[in-house]
């Protein structure tokens, strides 16, 4: 059969599927009526800055689809007992991450490792420690259902949200269609899109403009954006190499292959095997997604399981601690040849300092990611 042929196939197949029964009652979302407001992604995204992420075609940013996924974000009604919403593991002020090592769900139980700071994932491919998911629209389900997070049943929480009328007006309003969970994780998934860090000093300063740093910012970006470089002399490095995972206007690698996903040495044993724990393969045992370093100073504890409370306890690690023996330690690690940085006070206070420039205030108190039902 020529390839013409199939196509022409293909198509009438796609007609007759999508030809609706006028019998059949409408599905969540399918009401041709579409009364939303649309917004333009350019003005959520800082294509200057960033460039555009690829966006989910099937889920266009309307102004009440953004304000219906932000007031269930904020609203405890999404746990079984009314108690947890998703701002009560990840905070504004903290970067949307927690100020705690491990968050309280429901009945008081724990989670099993640091929440993570909420930064431009619309650029983010892969999603969690151990970069399990790979579609926010689907990972919302996972807080909701989990036991120890908000222990809720989905026919529950459709039941739930269909009583209270400022859902069954907005979904209305965002969708045309009847409270559901479906439609609930697109309007989850527009708000957690829009959740932009653009406005740091870092963002500024990027890629090379020095003359917007003090002294010791700029010998802090150079040692964060410089190769491994010991002087035989001093003993001194010229470099810690942060940049190859945490660089980039995101100051983040989002390529898995590239520093996306790492071992960045904590241990030698590992714990909780991350990526390795969802591949089952040895060489990702103790790798986890690497983490934007954007409101780095206000989204601790740090790494995976909230080990670090300090930013001068994780410089202390990559300068000092780096566990080479750790058998899949990320190879950008062991360009340090197997040495420790061995930093000096001076230069673990100036990469200190530089980190400091990726506080982005503006984000971390825009009104837009506030919770709507505090005013
Ligand atoms: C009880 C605390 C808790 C609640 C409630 C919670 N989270 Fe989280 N969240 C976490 C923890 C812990 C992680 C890291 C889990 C992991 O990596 O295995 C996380 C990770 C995430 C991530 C991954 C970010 C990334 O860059 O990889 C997203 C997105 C997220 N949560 C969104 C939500 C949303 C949306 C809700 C509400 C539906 C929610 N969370 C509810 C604790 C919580
Ligand atoms: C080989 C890639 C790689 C390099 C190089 C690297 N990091 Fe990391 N970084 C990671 C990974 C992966 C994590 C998360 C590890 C975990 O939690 O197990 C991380 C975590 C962090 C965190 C904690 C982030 C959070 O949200 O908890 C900070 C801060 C940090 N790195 C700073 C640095 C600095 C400063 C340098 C340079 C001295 C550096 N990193 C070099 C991969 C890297």
């Amino acid at each position: 059969m020529s390839r013409n042929i199939l196509l022409g196939l293909t198509a009438i197949a796609i007609l007759v599927s999508c030809r609706r029964d006028p019998d059949l009652p409408d599905l969540p979302g399918t009401k041709t009526q579409f009364k939303a407001t649309i917004v333009n992604p350019a003005d959520v995204f800082p294509e200057s800055t960033f460039g555009m992420p690829s966006l989910p075609i099937d889920n266009p940013f309307t102004v009440e689809g953004i304000y219906l996924g932000r007031m269930l974000f904020y609203d405890p009604i999404l746990s079984f007992d009314s108690t947890i919403s998703c701002g009560s593991c990840h905070s504004q002020k903290n970067a949307f991450a927690d100020s705690k090592p491990f968050s309280s769900g429901i009945y008081g139980f724990g989670t099993t490792r640091n929440s993570s700071s909420l930064i431009n994932l619309a650029y983010s491919k892969k999603f969690f420690w151990d970069a399990r998911q790979n579609s926010l629209r689907e990972l919302v389900f996972e807080p909701i259902q989990a036991h120890n997070e908000m222990a809720m049943t989905l026919p529950v929480l459709s039941q739930k949200l269909a009583k209270i009328p400022r859902y069954v007006a907005y979904f209305d309003k965002a969708f045309g269609s009847q409270p559901n969970i479906f439609d609930m994780s697109k309007a989850l998934e527009l708000f957690l899109m829009t959740l932009v860090s653009k406005n740091s000093r870092y963002d500024d300063f990027f890629p090379g403009k020095f003359s917007l740093l003090n002294n010791a910012e700029k010998r802090g970006a150079l040692l964060f954006n410089g190769l491994v470089n010991f002087d035989a002399s001093t003993g001194l490095t010229s470099g810690a190499d942060c940049f190859h995972c945490h660089g980039g206007a995101l100051a983040q690698q989002n390529n898995p292959n590239m520093g996306g996903i790492a071992n960045n040495g904590l241990d030698a044993n590992f714990i909780d095997k991350g990526y390795g724990g969802i591949t089952n393969r040895a060489m990702d045992r103790g790798t986890f997604k690497t983490p934007t370093l954007l409101n780095i100073a206000v989204s601790g504890p740090y790494m995976h399981d909230g080990r670090f409370t300090t930013l001068e306890q994780v410089i202390n690690h990559y300068s000092d601690n780096v566990q080479f023996q750790s058998a899949t330690l990320n190879p950008m690690m062991s360009a340090h040849s197997n040495q420790q940085l061995k930093l000096s006070a001076e230069q673990k206070t100036d990469l200190k300092a530089f980190l400091l420039t990726m506080t982005d205030t503006v984000f971390l108190s825009n009104p837009a990611y506030g919770n709507p039902f505090k005013k």
